[in-house]
């Protein structure tokens, strides 16, 4: 509740190298979400009257498409190639933001902001390790879905799927980490230990002089390169068992925390290369008839892990389709039905699930939230 306007929030933080960040952040960063939100009251009490997507600065305007403007300019360059360009040549271009637009900024904020009062209290309160930061928004009638980290939410509406949030992993974000490494990081400080090329494998000394393929942060296709003494360094993102990891040290490169978090053995710091920045997606409920069934599903990489989308997806539909309708419990069930799939059950040599695959041996959190109007989202 921020002074008139009534947001509900739900949050999924999954811990790694200790529980003090997930536990800070699961405690506060409702907080920061509030104070950001805060600050924007009075623009979305006004656009609540609106076309559901623009706003004015100017609040005594009678227009009913009320835009915020800001004017962005673009020099021409008009000099010699080379020369600093003079201003002569500008273009204006106005730029129409909607209030969801507000609504991502704030919720970018309250993740900075959370991830900075971690590193500020971190020593005194002894807050260890870091979390990725799931959370989802409903406000006027939207849902945001913001994501830092593996974990995943998506939307089942009459058993279609609908991605809600996409995971950060040093494989999805190999150009970003690369690019890092190239611009901002000098190689000393990194001990000339890692190169930011990569590899489809590691190389050995043995192969000097050969071709080998690579590729830099700015490609997406392979290339052949000279292997010669440079080469040798360890790769930035290396695969590990099945997942990939940043300097062999974490495989997650979204989340809040991490602060003190080193390459092992070595005095290098892996939070340049991690962002707290989450990603926001925006999911308008009024737009969409949906039934008892349809539901927005929330999970730790434990449970995708070992579970397709559609698996999911069908085992929710199936269990809701099978339960009490007026059973209150119904989709805290179907959570529960859910985990134990991905779980699955003990045989000889182990836990399987379904066609005698591996269950997960992570940690595995679920929310199953229902999207119907007249639920608890009404
Ligand atoms: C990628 O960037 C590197 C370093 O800035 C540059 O040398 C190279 O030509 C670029 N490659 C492509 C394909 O743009």
């Amino acid at each position: 509740e921020t002074d008139g306007i009534t947001f509900y929030y739900w949050a999924l933080f999954d811990g790694h190298a200790g529980a003090g960040a997930a536990v800070m952040a699961s405690k506060l960063l409702q907080h920061h979400v509030v104070e950001q939100l805060q600050d924007l009251v009075d623009i979305l009490k006004n656009s609540t009257s609106l076309p559901p997507t623009c706003l004015g600065d100017e609040p005594e305007t009678t227009s009913n498409s009320r835009t915020l403007t800001r004017a962005a300019s673009l020099r021409g360059s008009v000099g010699a190639p080379g020369s600093p360009s003079t201003p002569q040549t500008r273009f204006f271009i106005e730029k129409k933001i909607t209030y969801e637009y507000l609504v991502i900024g704030a919720i970018e904020n309250a993740f900075k902001e959370m991830d900075s009062q971690i590193e500020r209290e971190r020593t005194s309160y002894i807050v260890t390790g870091g979390c990725t930061a799931l959370i989802v928004i409903y406000l006027l009638g939207k849902l945001y879905v913001g994501n830092a980290g593996d974990s995943r939410a998506i939307i089942i509406r009459n058993g279609e799927i609908i991605p809600m949030s996409s995971e950060f992993t040093p494989e999805t974000e190999r150009q970003r980490l690369q690019y890092l490494l190239v611009a901002y990081m000098q190689p000393q400080l990194l001990g000339n230990e890692f190169t930011h090329l990569e590899f489809p494998r590691r190389v050995q000394r043995k192969e000097l002089g050969k071709k080998m393929l690579y590729r830099d942060f700015n490609m997406t296709g392979w290339e052949f390169i000279l292997f010669d003494e440079n080469r040798l360094l360890l790769p930035l993102i290396s695969k590990e068992e099945k997942r990939a990891r940043v300097m062999a040290t974490i495989g997650v490169t979204r989340g809040l925390g991490d602060h003190d978090l080193k390459v092992h053995d070595s005095n290098i710091h892996i939070k340049p290369f991690l962002s707290c920045t989450p990603e926001v997606r925006v999911y308008d409920l009024l737009q969409h008839e949906h039934g008892a069934d349809d539901a927005l599903v929330l999970a730790t990489d434990g449970l995708w892990d070992v579970l397709s989308n559609e698996e999911v997806a069908d085992a929710i539909t199936n269990f809701l389709a099978n339960c009490d309708p007026d059973d209150p419990h119904r989709y805290t069930l179907a959570a529960q039905d859910v985990v134990m799939r991905a779980r699955g059950v003990l045989k000889d040599r182990g836990w399987r699930i379904s066609n005698d695959r591996l269950g997960s041996g992570d940690d595995i959190s679920v929310y199953v939230i229902p999207l119907m109007h007249g639920n608890k989202l009404s």
